[in-house]
């Protein structure tokens, strides 16, 4: 789909601004390989398959709204990960974006490693057997517990963020007996073009310690000191939803300058650089991600080239994508409740979730796609927005897309690539019931996160 100004079509098209205009589809059957995780394809009777198992037996069996996850996509993901950085690399896949216990199991089938940002997540990873030398822990402001916590589990990493951070975790790692493995995360200045919210390279934010006025060189400085410490590299994460890999190569550059700078004032070298996650992926057919060996490449490269110059020995390097590995792997089921035509305007499509399910579209005014899935349609391109049934307008799943004209109650909409960011940011809002996530492989399904029930609401209310 293409962004251009519109021909006379479907309907009420024209009311989108100009250059806002997505070409509907030629076939609005058709599911967009780009969008769709791998095994999702649409049978003979309309009716859209994932892992084997129709949607409307999905939807039967498990209700809706819930998410279905494409467990071989998330396992091919993670192999492409992999092998694309090698044994000399390692791959913490973002618990951040998804986490259960399930999805810790498959990482760890897979070889992945784990970065985690919350005691919550620790107790996740920890629980489903994560070796906790392959667990990392992340986050600005780490509670005492957290750290306490992590350093006794025997975590092989904390990402130290601020300069109390530095004595915390070693005050803790010292009483404990332990030298704690730590990595410093500072920022490098880049402006990744991103949304706001999640661009976390420039100096102006709260996380990280820049590396422009020397306060990380400073924390380098103090870091070494301390004896509940090994200093093992240096972080930085640029951002989220990136698709230039040209800012994860200045990144690299920058973390190889002060690598280099460490060496010449402390004469040590420090084994590894951890260039975080980003990677963007495809939300709708007009976003082109780059693909895991090509950033695996390019990174390569320039952090071979940088030690090169500057007479290093090349790191261990290590990535933490999140998205780019579940991200595809998932698509929210919903089912239509009604549908409103304003004429001249658009319709008005109301499934049965929203912004308690994917908060992306209010958040960060991310775009999706959407398709019928229950059957399909030869009726006319139809300009729709597909919403939510929460208490707000800005309650909208889906802003601008085409639905067939005579898309009715009782339909099936399945909304592709939800699985990062969606069940982890989900909430109750309007005490909505969060959905369950279902994996769904080889004709078989199971659930890996059941519904919440009316009964866990009441449960955390004691009053
Ligand atoms: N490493 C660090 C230190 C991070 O902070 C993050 C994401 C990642 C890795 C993984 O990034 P990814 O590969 O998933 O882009 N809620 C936002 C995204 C926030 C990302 C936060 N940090 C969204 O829905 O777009």
């Amino acid at each position: 789909m293409s962004r251009s100004a519109h021909p006379a079509g479907p309907r009420y098209a024209d009311v989108l601004p100009e250059g806002h205009y997505v070409a509907p589809p030629a076939d609005l059957n058709e599911l967009d390989p780009r969008v769709w995780s791998r095994t999702v394809a649409r049978g003979a009777d309309g009716v859209v398959t994932v892992g084997g198992m129709d949607v409307k037996r999905l939807a039967e069996e498990f209700g809706t709204p819930a998410y279905f996850l494409d467990e071989d996509d998330f396992r091919a993901r993670c192999r492409a990960w992999r092998d694309a950085f090698g044994p000399d690399a390692d791959v913490f896949y973002a618990g951040k974006a998804f986490l259960s216990r399930a999805v810790v199991r498959w990482l760890h089938e897979e070889d992945l490693n784990l970065d985690v940002c919350s005691g919550g997540e620790l107790l996740t990873a920890l629980d489903a057997g994560m070796p906790a030398g392959r667990i990392a822990l992340h986050g600005n402001n780490k509670s005492t517990d957290e750290i306490t916590r992590a350093v006794e589990a025997g975590v092989g990493r904390i990402v130290v963020d601020s300069f109390q951070e530095i004595v915390r975790v070693a005050h803790i790692a010292e009483r404990l007996g332990k030298r704690q493995g730590v990595l410093i995360r500072v920022t490098v200045g880049v402006e990744a073009h991103t949304h706001e919210f999640i661009a976390t390279a420039h100096e102006d934010q709260k996380f990280g310690l820049p590396l422009a006025g020397g306060q990380a060189a400073e924390a380098v400085r103090r870091a070494l000191k301390l004896d509940g410490l090994e200093l093992l590299g240096i972080h930085s994460h640029i951002g989220s939803q990136i698709f230039d890999t040209s800012g994860f190569e200045v990144a690299a550059h920058r973390v190889v300058g002060l690598l280099k700078q460490i060496r010449d004032e402390h004469g040590v070298e420090l084994p590894e650089i951890d260039l975080g996650g980003g990677l963007g992926i495809a939300y709708t057919a007009d976003d082109d991600p780059s693909e895991p060996h090509e950033i695996a490449t390019a990174l390569r490269e320039i952090v071979t080239r940088e030690c090169a110059a500057a007479g290093l020995s090349v790191p261990r390097i290590s990535v933490e994508p999140g998205r780019a590995i579940v991200g595809p792997t998932a698509f929210t089921l919903y089912e239509v409740g009604t549908t409103k035509e304003l004429p001249g305007l658009r319709t008005y499509v109301s499934v049965d979730g929203g912004m308690s399910d994917n908060i992306r579209t209010a958040l960060y005014d991310a775009d999706y796609s959407v398709a019928l899935v229950s059957r399909a349609s030869t009726a006319e391109a139809m300009l729709s927005r597909v919403v939510g049934k929460h208490c707000e307008s800005g309650d909208i799943v889906v802003r601008d897309a085409f639905l067939p004209a005579d898309v009715a109650p009782g339909d099936l909409l399945a909304v592709p690539a939800t699985g990062a960011y969606c069940r982890s940011m989900a909430s109750n809002y309007n005490h909505a019931l969060r959905p369950p996530v279902v994996a769904v492989r080889d004709g078989q399904a199971r659930v890996i996160v059941r519904r919440e029930t009316e009964e866990d609401l009441l449960r955390l209310d004691v009053g």
